[in-house]
């Protein structure tokens, strides 16, 4: 019997070893068939004036894709094209690249708390194999781009969009324009500024403390610059908050006992939650919020809007120290050169503050339980 069961174990593992291996040798085949002809058109040009595909459509389409490739997405996440980078990257600004991908149901509420508009523009900084900015596309219309590191996540990308768009034009559909980039998020701060949505899955550290190099600024600062440069009006969704960003408006205002301010800070925050739940496209009870997560987890996430500002020109704050002229005379809170946001008062060199961490945070993580998730699994 228990030899049985090792048999059929084994079996089980060979299986995937060769469904794996089969999805490597494709991608390869395809990669140097892609080097020859850079991109396979759709059959029709892709509607400009079209219908919105519905979440269930988007998923239909997405398992026709899948059928295509003749790959799951969990079978191609498994193949070392989407791993690699988990284990370590070869980046001065940090040592992992981690992969983990949000589910269907949670993408379609991070669209509906963005808030995402069909003439806006969509960024996912950070974009994996670009699930979220095809979904954007197809639901909402609008144009959605992706930046990421590391170089085979975009391949991969790209190849499930090229038969997601053969797919969606043979139907009679449209989408919103895709783009996905190749790039790091530290040096490429402008092909973000376009962006009136923002996405950052930073989920459990992983532009923090799992990725951090020693003596580099983390992913989740390059993050909060990055934001603080977009256009007033804009939002950016993460699952983790970014404390660099400093005191709110509101929570600014409030320690400055002053009522509405514009100049103390140059946004707004709030929580949302992401749930596992049911939907007609999951087979089983409730989907889960993300890959690595497990049924029953939920996820908060925080929504930044950049606020309108008296000023021309940049994010201003107010200094928190009241005998500093900066307490009444605004700062640039982003530093010109660098692109990145300053630490301290240009007058008095105090320290910018940090908000308080709430509850549900979980970068409020034990010094303990933080180094355990710096060690654990990627979310993949
Ligand atoms: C947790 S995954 C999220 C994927 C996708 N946004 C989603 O939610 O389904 C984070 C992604 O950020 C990418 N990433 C990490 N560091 C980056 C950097 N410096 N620049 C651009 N992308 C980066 C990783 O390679 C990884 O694919």
């Amino acid at each position: 019997m228990a030899a049985a069961l090792e048999l059929s174990r084994q079996s089980e593992a060979d299986r995937k070893r060769r469904e794996e291996e089969a999805f490597e040798a494709e991608v390869a085949r395809a990669m140097a068939e892609s080097r020859r002809e850079e991109r396979c058109h759709p059959p029709y040009p892709l509607k400009i004036e079209f219908p919105l595909l519905g979440v269930s459509e988007f998923v239909g389409l997405w398992r026709g894709v899948e059928a295509r490739i003749g790959h799951a997405t969990s079978v191609m996440e498994k193949s070392s094209l989407v791993k690699e980078g988990n284990a370590r990257v070869s980046s001065r600004s940090q040592e992992k690249a981690q992969y983990g991908r949000l589910l269907f149901g949670a993408t379609q509420k991070v669209i509906e708390i963005l808030d995402i508009k069909r003439d806006e523009t969509f960024v996912d900084i950070g974009s994996g194999i670009g699930n979220v900015v095809m979904q954007v596309a197809c639901t909402v219309g609008c144009a959605s781009r992706g930046l990421e590191l590391m170089p085979d996540r975009v391949f991969v990308g790209s190849r499930i969009l090229t038969d997601l768009e053969y797919l969606v034009s043979e139907r009679g559909w449209g989408m919103g324009d895709c783009d996905f980039k190749q790039g790091n998020l530290t040096h490429e701060k402008k092909y973000c500024d376009i962006a009136d949505a923002a996405f950052v899955n930073n989920f459990e550290e992983v532009f923090g403390a799992r990725s951090a190099k020693t003596g580099s600024d983390s992913l989740d600062r390059h993050v909060a610059s990055i934001f603080a440069a977009m256009r007033p009006g804009s939002r950016m969704l993460t699952l983790e908050p970014l404390t660099s960003l400093g005191l709110s408006r509101k929570e600014a205002n409030l320690r400055r006992k002053d009522k509405k301010n514009d100049l103390a800070s140059f946004f707004e925050v709030s929580e949302h939650s992401l749930s596992p739940a049911r939907y007609e496209w999951h087979d089983e009870d409730v989907e889960p919020v993300a890959s690595w997560s497990t049924k029953s987890s939920e996820i908060t996430a925080y929504l930044y809007l950049r606020t309108e500002q008296h000023s021309e020109d940049g994010p201003m704050y107010l200094c928190s120290n009241h005998r500093c002229q900066g307490f009444v005379a605004p700062t640039l809170a982003l530093d010109d050169e660098t692109r990145m946001l300053v630490d301290r008062c240009v007058y008095c060199d105090t320290p910018r503050r940090i908000p308080r961490q709430s509850s549900s945070s979980s970068s409020s993580l034990s010094g303990r339980k933080r180094a355990a998730a710096a060690a654990a699994a990627p979310p993949s």
